[in-house]
């Protein structure tokens, strides 16, 4: 089932501007002219420096921010609004800390219209084989408290997961963890987005990260952002070999490919780190 050329891309973000403007204060131009297309089942990656405009473009695809200038669409049609087709995870998504593991991922079946058409019984069946997927299984009746960082980040994965959404929208998702747990998660991420399957079988993913390495490991191309105004400097096509593992990342094209993103936002980080 391969898209056909003259499908539109899943994701289109065409001169998209975003400014605040700020009471007493110069307006803050947070993104300029930014485009880019994103395909049915692309795993695209944005990094850039800190204040960059990296969740400005996440909210923007997410719909809970209007561009100031510009056109974003899915499959075709202009976003409005956030809608169930597109669901969002966040650095530190808050789960609902008085539901269970199960009730946390259950939760958008049972209030939002994801769970539409879902009797009782397929509820819990999607529940169940996403609580698996995401390696949660004996941990249901947990609550938040009693997890580890990325066990909690496990659980807002399977929670996004079980909504089915198109397109998975993901702002630093890693970014609270340790080093080794997030190296875990991302091969982790991977296996669930189904680097095993074809590309037209998979979601398609916007993930945002600060870490280079990350966004080279996870993503099919990577968008360079450079800050003040945030603009994309760079789409670096990521010719690694799918799947992915520790192998990868001790490819020298690996090393090479960080290397060169590094080079394009080395200057904008340094700045960010003296202004
Ligand atoms: N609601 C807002 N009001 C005013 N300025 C904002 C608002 N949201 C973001 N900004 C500004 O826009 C710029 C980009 O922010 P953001 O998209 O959060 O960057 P990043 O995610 O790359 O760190 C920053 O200068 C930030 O201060
Ligand atoms: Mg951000």
């Amino acid at each position: 089932m391969g898209a056909a050329m003259t499908d539109p891309p899943k994701l289109r973000l065409d001169r998209i501007g975003k400014r605040f403007d700020v009471q007493g204060a110069a307006a803050t131009v947070a993104v300029d002219d930014f485009t880019l297309d994103i395909r049915q089942g692309e795993f695209l990656v944005i990094v850039g420096p800190s204040g960059c405009g990296k969740t400005t473009v996440l909210n923007v695809l997410a719909g809970l921010e209007q561009p100031s200038g510009g056109n974003v669409t899915i499959d075709g049609r202009q976003i409005r609004g956030p809608g169930p087709d597109r669901g969002v995870m966040f650095q530190d998504y808050a789960l609902f800390p008085w539901h269970t593991v199960w009730g946390n991922v259950e939760f958008g079946l049972r209030h939002g219209p994801a769970g539409n058409g879902l009797d009782g019984a397929a509820r819990q069946q999607r529940v169940k084989s996403y609580v698996d997927l995401v390696g949660l299984a004996g941990s249901e009746t947990k609550y938040p408290h009693q997890l580890s960082g990325g066990m909690r980040q496990r659980v807002a994965l399977a929670r996004l997961m079980a909504n089915e959404p198109d397109v998975l929208l993901m702002d630093e998702p890693l970014a609270a963890l340790d080093a080794q747990t997030r190296l875990i998660l991302q091969d982790e991420l991977l296996r669930i987005w189904g680097q095993d399957r074809q590309p037209a079988a998979r979601r398609t993913v916007v993930f945002i990260t600060h870490a280079i390495d990350e966004a080279v490991f996870l993503a099919d191309r990577v968008a360079v952002m450079t800050s003040h105004p945030g603009r994309l400097k760079a789409v670096i096509d990521v010719d690694l070999p799918r799947p992915r593992n520790d192998a990868t990342r001790a490819m020298p094209r690996f090393q090479a490919l960080t290397q060169h993103i590094w080079s394009l936002i080395r200057d904008e980080a340094y700045r960010a780190t003296v202004t």
